[in-house]
């Protein structure tokens, strides 16, 4: 299956995969109009699980309880972590300084292998599916190859599932089981409303640990789905959009290249531009998977064997896929909204300025030996065995030009790291005063 053929073409497509997944993903359309006050509010968990007592849990309910609980350390076995501790509110929910990957465990001295990816518009992806067939533009037609899912691997499906993986992780929030979490619950400021709110009339949800982490877990992803801080959709991109500013001469450049398929073909893979059947701005990604070749982060722990490799879809942290040697090495478009606000890039971190993450796909081929440092006349994809490396991108802005030069020039990559600079959220308008803005 000609997976980075099809994939190729998602250039001409724009947003469309990533709307069908907002739109068709009930749960997240009802959370939407519950936050922007526009319906009455929907019942919290309809949509999740058909539990409701009467009138509760509403979305606020659930979602404030959410917050909470993922602001508090005291889900950790070391006390000191929480989910914000590595999802940063103040960085679009991403890692909060420079680490590859961030430190958790009992003592906060461990160390996974995967980089914090950052939460906002992460509120609905498409379902993981190996074969995605977008149908607006190809009437269905066209296998586009795996899409999907949540993580860099795919492998969770719901923001609940997920929920309970750093919470039992040892690498990060540690704890030994379910009981475990719902004990730190237990000493919480909160966990009397907890109890009133989810508790089936005339029962104490606490007398039941299974449902009481089922709903811990149903909390965090209402927060996660529904807050309004997880997609404010106010970058100076936005602005630009909304014709409320003006992009500098840098930026409309970046922006240019970004889209354009012959230079940076960006966009081919991280959608921008909104959809003409709908309302919703692109949000940067088509959750797609790709092997991009990226190199080995000598930074983690997990690589001091030199025979350990993070293959992504095929593993190790996700099994299902293992006998789908075409698949090793591919890992999930993330969104680019926010990506100013990192200071490591990719799945491994091995990466640690965005320039270097744009020049990379710019002179991965044409320069090989600044990527793969290693001694060697050849220097190759170091982070994936060799019989795998078929598996890597070469379409632009990988591929050289025609006379061996890179598709993207040092001025150009400066133009498009400008232009990526305008997806950061929290953009106030400059000379917005009252009178223009009433003008709109
Ligand atoms: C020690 C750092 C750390 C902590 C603490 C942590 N996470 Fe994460 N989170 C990660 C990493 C790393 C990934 C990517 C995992 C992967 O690809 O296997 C991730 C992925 C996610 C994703 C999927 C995002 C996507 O792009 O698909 C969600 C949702 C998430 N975490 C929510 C949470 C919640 C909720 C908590 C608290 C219960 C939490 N995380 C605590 C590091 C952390
Ligand atoms: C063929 C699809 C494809 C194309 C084309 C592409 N990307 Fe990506 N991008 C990805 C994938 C997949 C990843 C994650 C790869 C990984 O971590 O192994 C990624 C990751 C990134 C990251 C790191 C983000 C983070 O959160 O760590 C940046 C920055 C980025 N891309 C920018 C760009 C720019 C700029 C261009 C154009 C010059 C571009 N991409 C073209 C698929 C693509």
């Amino acid at each position: 299956m000609p997976v980075a053929h099809s994939r190729a073409r998602r250039a001409l497509k724009g947003l469309a995969i990533a709307l069908a997944a907002l739109a068709g993903t009930f749960a997240a359309a009802r959370l939407a109009q519950a936050c922007s006050g526009a319906a009455p509010e929907p019942s919290g968990t309809e949509t999740h699980f058909p539990l409701m007592y009467g009138d509760r849990p509403t979305v606020r309910q659930l979602a404030d309880l959410g917050r909470r609980i993922f602001m508090d350390p005291a889900y950790s076995a070391s006390g000191k972590q929480s989910c914000a501790s590595c999802h940063d509110p103040a960085k679009a929910f991403g890692p909060p300084n420079g680490r590859a990957v961030q430190l958790g465990g009992p003592a906060m001295d461990r160390m996974g292998f995967r980089n914090t990816p950052s939460l906002a518009y992460a509120h609905a992806p498409i379902a993981f599916t190996q074969h995605f067939m977008e149908s607006e533009v190809t009437q269905g037609l066209d296998d586009e190859g795996p899409t999907g899912g949540r993580t860099w691997d795919g492998r969770v499906d719901t923001a609940h599932d997920q929920a309970l993986m750093p919470l039992m992780d040892a690498n990060e929030m540690a704890n030994a089981s379910g009981a475990d979490v719902v004990q730190r619950l237990l000493k919480t400021s909160y966990a009397d409303e907890f109890r009133r709110t989810l508790s089936a009339p005339g029962e104490n949800v606490f007398n039941d640990p299974d449902s009481t982490l089922v709903w811990v877990t149903v909390a965090l992803e209402t927060y996660e789905q529904s807050a309004p801080e997880f997609h404010p959709f106010d970058s100076k991109f936005d602005a630009w959009l909304n014709d409320k500013a003006t992009l500098s001469p840098a930026e409309m450049r970046g922006m240019a290249l970004f889209n354009d398929m012959k230079k940076g073909n960006c966009a081919s893979c991280h959608p921008s531009t909104r959809k003409a059947s709908t309302n919703r701005p692109p949000i940067f990604t088509d959750f797609g998977f790709v092997a991009l070749g990226v190199p080995r982060n000598p930074e983690l722990p997990a690589n001091r064997d030199p025979k350990f490799f993070d293959l992504g879809l095929c593993g190790p942290l996700r099994t299902d896929l293992a006998s789908h040697p075409e698949y090793c090495g591919m890992f999930r478009t993330p969104s680019l909204r926010n990506v100013a606000l990192r200071k490591s890039f990719f799945h491994n971190g091995a990466i640690h300025s965005l320039r270097d993450a744009v020049a990379f796909y710019a002179t991965r081929d044409t320069t090989p030996a600044k990527w793969y440092p290693h001694a060697g006349a050849k220097p190759g994809y170091d982070d994936l065995p060799q019989r795998y490396w078929a598996n890597v991108s070469h379409e632009a802005p990988f591929a050289p030009l025609p006379d061996g030069r890179p598709r993207l020039n040092a001025r150009e990559i400066d133009d498009i790291v400008a232009f990526l600079g305008t997806l950061t959220d929290g953009y106030k308008p400059q000379g917005a005063n009252k009178h223009t803005v009433a003008a709109k």
